[in-house]
């Protein structure tokens, strides 16, 4: 498959989930418009929407119906961007630019921008739950358990503090940090579809390997972009700004060239894991290195 197929293939579902977003997100009439305005900024924004890509792409694997697995990646994606809007205020990372456009703290206010990220991040459930979602409502429980255990203490908001304090320790260590604030919510992108399918075991533990490991990778390329990236392209602050806040992660720690190599290995490591699908998993195949060669 080429590139540019590929990045076709990318920029619909981008498409898709935007104008799914869209509809899903609530609108308001009174005084509350504020909150609502401010996160419909924060998750219509222009992200490349990785993780519903990587969701759509599994269910397509499994047959899924698109409607409900483009529901739940929607869910995904407004944990995603909670993350980032909480992620920017001052009192974490102090960024003024995300997307290429002023952060939602600095486009409205910090109060707004902490309640634009909780009632995201409600949201999120309330799509996950609903009937829309899937017919069964085990089925919905699951999912929605497993969106929570990504998000937080054991996921998400849990590597965020870790990143917060500042690792202590070694590579593992760190490499521990990443998987949470990162990887986690990037490996839960396959295992939402894959608890719709009622996938086998040793399917669900192969997909699960390679969301963990590409979302680790993700992770290393977006601290190698910190470095050496520019903030025109990537549209949020870069030139060394983690190494500048003192943050623990491999390009601080070990230097650029270091971790340019780990990337190489991941992924090696993370196609391997796709070797069992053979050729249903050629999306995923691709994916590996369009995103990891990412520049923005
Ligand atoms: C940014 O995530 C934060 C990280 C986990 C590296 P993305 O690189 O997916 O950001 P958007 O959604 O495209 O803006
Ligand atoms: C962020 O890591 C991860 C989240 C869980 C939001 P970073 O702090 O490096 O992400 P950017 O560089 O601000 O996008
Ligand atoms: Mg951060
Ligand atoms: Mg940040
Ligand atoms: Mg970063």
């Amino acid at each position: 498959m080429s590139s540019e197929d590929f990045s076709r293939r990318v920029a619909e579902a981008a498409d898709l989930v935007t104008v799914a977003l869209d509809e899903l997100l609530p609108r308001a009439d009174g005084p509350e418009s504020r909150l609502t305005e401010a996160m419909r900024y924060a998750a219509l924004g222009p992200g490349k929407r990785l993780r519903p890509f990587f969701a759509l792409e599994t269910g397509r694997m499994f047959e899924l119906p698109e409607r409900s697995v483009l529901r739940a990646a929607c869910a995904l994606e407004c944990v995603h961007a909670y993350s980032l809007v909480h992620d920017d205020l001052p009192c974490m990372d102090d960024d003024d630019l995300r997307r290429g456009r002023l952060t939602v703290h600095k486009a409205y206010d910090e109060a707004t921008a902490v309640l634009a990220g909780d009632a995201l991040l409600t949201v999120a459930f309330e799509i996950m739950a609903h009937p829309d979602t899937h017919e069964d409502g085990s089925v919905r429980a699951e999912l929605v358990r497993r969106l929570a255990v990504s998000s937080g203490a054991q996921g998400m908001c849990g590597g965020q503090m870790i990143d917060l304090l500042g690792v202590r320790g070694d590579l593992g260590a760190v490499a521990r940090m990443q998987r949470m604030k990162t990887g986690a919510l990037i490996a839960c992108a396959f295992e939402l579809p894959l608890t719709m399918a009622g996938a086998k075991d040793a399917e669900r533990q192969a997909l699960m390997a390679f969301g963990r490991d590409i979302g680790l990778a993700y992770q290393i390329v977006d601290d190698v972009l910190d470095a050496e990236g520019d903030t025109a392209s990537l549209g949020k602050a870069a030139g060394g700004k983690d190494a500048a806040r003192g943050k623990a992660n491999y390009v601080t720690l070990l230097g650029v060239d270091a971790a340019k190599e780990r990337i190489a290995h991941l992924v090696t490591q993370t196609k391997a894991h796709l070797d069992p699908f053979g050729e249903r998993g050629r999306f995923l195949r691709a994916a590996v290195d369009f995103v990891l060669d990412r520049r923005s």
